[in-house]
């Protein structure tokens, strides 16, 4: 068990890198199985999906096509404040095709709900969501989840594109906030 100290807080090794490219790489197959033939455009969500995306994409065989679109739902500090704002970014139609949205962490899916209400008027052929990181003990919506890396509990988390006040996204590991302060 590694710990690290970010800004003001101490934090514990929790899911190692390998275990995360374990993950990764069972989604991929997965995908290259249900989307081939689809062409399907992933949309990753910045900032935190930079890391998965990537990963996931050089593991991605099928035809496709990625972009990066943004918004922003936490403020800064270790808790949701359920603020979102639009989305960013969409450089290329979606309409008629398979989109898969892809996410580092689904939390209370208040984003989620948000990016697919954004995209349905778009008219894709259909929405796809695929997320690292689930919290089902935090999910308080009813979209399908499509594609999970790993299943997590609600505790604050860090690295793997996941921050503690912008620190943090870079660390090959995710961590969990050390007794809980
Ligand atoms: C994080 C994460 C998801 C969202 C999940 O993004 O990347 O988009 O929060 O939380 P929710 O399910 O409760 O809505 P954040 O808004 O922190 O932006 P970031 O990716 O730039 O860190």
């Amino acid at each position: 068990m590694r710990t690290i100290k970010v800004l003001d807080k101490e934090f514990e090794t929790f899911i190692t890198k390998d275990k995360i490219q374990q993950a990764i790489a069972a989604v991929a197959e997965k995908m290259n199985n249900d989307l081939k033939d689809k062409d399907p455009i992933f949309l990753a969500i910045l900032n935190g999906s930079f890391l998965f995306a990537a990963d996931l994409m050089k593991k991605v065989t099928i035809e496709s096509e990625i972009t990066f679109i943004k918004v922003a739902s936490y403020h800064g500090g270790i808790s949701t404040t359920g603020i979102v704002k639009n989305l960013i970014g969409i450089d290329k139609p979606i309409s008629g095709r398979t989109v898969v949205i892809l996410e580092d962490i689904v939390d209370t899916g208040i984003t989620l709900e948000k990016i697919v209400a954004e995209l349905t008027p778009m008219n894709p052929k259909e929405i796809l969501t695929a997320t690292m990181l689930y919290k089902p003990e935090a999910y308080t919506k009813d979209i399908k989840i499509d594609y999970i890396g790993l299943v997590v509990p609600n505790a604050f988390l860090l690295g793997y594109g996941l921050d503690y006040n912008g620190k943090g996204r870079n660390l090959e590991d995710i961590y969990v906030l050390k007794n809980n302060h």
